[in-house]
Parts: C-alpha cells; sequence; structure tokens
C-alpha cells in the first residue's frame, strides 16, 4: 500500500519521479483551463476523501482540483461534521471509508492518528500536515526551487524561525535530495531531535544555529513560517521568543546574491517576514503555492498507481 505520510520511507529515486511527473503534468497542460482534466485522466473513476481538523486554503483547494484533473472526484469533510467529532475510533472510521473511496487525505491535529488510520485503511492515505510533519508541502517547495533553476544537490537551504512541522519535512527531504539545511532557531524551538538524528544517519548536513544571520551565510534559499501554528496555545509567548527571527531585507542580504524566499503560506507580514521580502522579487511564495497542486497530483498518482 503506498501511503504517504512521510518522506522517510521513500527511495530518493522514487521521491524524484515523483517531483519529475509533477514537473511533466505542469508543462502538459499549460494554457488549459484549470478544471480541465489532464489527456490521459489517469485517476479516472477514483475518489479522494479529505478530511480536515484543521482549517486549509491551499491543501484544500489544491487535493480538490488534483484529483479532479487527474479525471477523479473528491468529497471534503470537516472532522466536525463526522462521527469523528463525537468520538467514532480512527480505526472504525478508516475501515468504514476504505469502503467507499479509494484514497484518503487527512489534516491531523495528532500525527498519530494519520498513522492509526494508514494501519487500519485499505486504501492509501495522505498527510496533508499534522503537528509532526508537512510532507506535500516540502515536494511542492524543492519542484518551485528546481524551476526556478536551483540544482538542489550541494545548495545550501536556510531555514528560520520556528523548527515546526514543515522544518520536519525539510529535514526529511535533506538526506534524500542531497541539500544541506541550516537551522535557525531560538532556545526552546529547535527541531525534533529525533528527525536531526535520523537525516544525518542518512548522510543529510543539518547546522543547528541560534543566529539567523549565521545560518543564512552562504544559503542560495531562505524559508520562513508562521511564528503560532495551528494548535499552538502560547502565541504571545511565541511572537516574542521569535521576533529576532523575522526575515528582513536585511537577512536576505546576508545570504548568497539571488538568494530565493520561500514560504508555505499563510503568512503575516511584519511577524516572521517582511512585506518587502515576501512580496520582493526573490520571493517564489505564489509558484510555491500554485505548486501544491502540481506536486500533489504526482502524489496521488504515485499512491494510487503504484
Ligand atoms: N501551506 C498550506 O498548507 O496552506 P493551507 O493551510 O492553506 O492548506
Ligand atoms: N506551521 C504551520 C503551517 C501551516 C500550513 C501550521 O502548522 O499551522
Amino acid at each position: 500500500m503506498n501511503h504517504f505520510l512521510d518522506l522517510w520511507p521513500l527511495a530518493s529515486g522514487e521521491l524524484r519521479s515523483i517531483l519529475d511527473n509533477a514537473k511533466s503534468r505542469k508543462a502538459a497542460r499549460k494554457g488549459l483551463p484549470k478544471g480541465t482534466v489532464d489527456k490521459d485522466a489517469p485517476l479516472s473513476g477514483r475518489t479522494l476523501a479529505m478530511i480536515f481538523e484543521k482549517n486549509s486554503t491551499r491543501t484544500r483547494v489544491s487535493f480538490d482540483m488534483a484529483i479532479r484533473q487527474l479525471g477523479g472526484t473528491s468529497l471534503v469533510l470537516n472532522s466536525g461534521d463526522t462521527q469523528l467529532g463525537r468520538g467514532e475510533t480512527v480505526e472504525d472510521t478508516a475501515k468504514v471509508l476504505s469502503r467507499y473511496v479509494d484514497a484518503i487525505m487527512i489534516r491531523a491535529n495528532r500525527h498519530a492518528d494519520v498513522e492509526a488510520l494508514a494501519q487500519f485503511a485499505s486504501v492509501p492515505v495522505i498527510n496533508g500536515l499534522t503537528e509532526k510533519s508537512h510532507p506535500c508541502q516540502i515536494l511542492a517547495d524543492l519542484q518551485t526551487l528546481e524551476e526556478a533553476g536551483l540544482t538542489l544537490k550541494g545548495s545550501r537551504i536556510a531555514w528560520v524561525g520556528d523548527g515546526n512541522n514543515v522544518a520536519a519535512s525539510f529535514i526529511h527531504a535533506a538526506p534524500k535530495f542531497g541539500f544541506s539545511l541550516s537551522v535557525a532557531s531560538p532556545a526552546g524551538y529547535d527541531p525534533d531531535p529525533k528527525d536531526v538524528e535520523r537525516a544525518r544517519a542518512e548522510q543529510g548536513r543539518i547546522d543547528l544555529f541560534r543566529d539567523p544571520k549565521q545560518a543564512v551565510a552562504g544559503a542560495d534559499v531562505i524559508v520562513a513560517d508562521t511564528f503560532v501554528s495551528m494548535g499552538d496555545k502560547d502565541a504571545d509567548k511565541r511572537l516574542g521568543d521569535l521576533a529576532p527571527f523575522k526575515v528582513s531585507g536585511d537577512l536576505m542580504r546576508a545570504a548568497n546574491g539571488g538568494a530565493k524566499f520561500l514560504h508555505c503560506l499563510p503568512a503575516h507580514r511584519g511577524e516572521e517576514v517582511d512585506a518587502d521580502v515576501i512580496d520582493g522579487p526573490q520571493s517564489l511564495v505564489f509558484d510555491e503555492a500554485e505548486n501544491r497542486l502540481h506536486a500533489q497530483k504526482a502524489i496521488l498518482e504515485w499512491c494510487l498507481r503504484g
């Protein structure tokens, strides 16, 4: 069963073929209305159920359009409207949904629930963000960087801010794609040491910093994310602790000339990034958002066609 819960279990070659498929599908349908189905309609007759325990704009709309462009259909389940929201078990939900649909995408509060869903489902399960990781996002990010001309192998990506779920998926991706990752975060906001250890064991280069300027020295890309993620309760403390990690024009200039800026969105201008950076010429954020669609088409195809 091809679940897509995290990048770890996928071989580099498999991830490469997903990225290449995303790019070639994107190129093949250039200029078509967004609702037009791809010529080969590879997922014709397939239905994707999407479960949301947290808010979403990009993940929800890009997955919905992705399955439609592949010839399939979708249904969106806000978990609060389902029996899951009233305490029905993940196990029973997995078994029941598997009788109706061909794949399940879930955005969940607890990563362990996504693992349980995959364990008990007889159809592929895709992680659409948990508190621990956001693997779909990272494939879109890497596609965006390659399309902007960056060779991932040997490049240096700097993550600045909270060592959160999105940072974790960058750490997972580093050994798979051969880029080095510098993470700048304040004490108490470090990435999960288990992720760092595993990436290093797989020959990934991960460097941890407290000083954002040091982390971005020599970087080809700077990545930021919100200082307050969905489910975080200590918003005021976080905004205070993370304030020195804002990506400003000054910080961009401390990286390599022409360094690219990424942010998974939603963004908070003036908090984690200044407007002149995210809305400036080095920013790729809207290509990045678009590529959620293309990357997820390739993920869906990998899950459902093997
Ligand atoms: N980047 C991202 O996952 O956005 P949404 O929360 O809008 O889905
Ligand atoms: N780290 C953010 C990402 C949102 C797409 C969050 O979890 O809320």
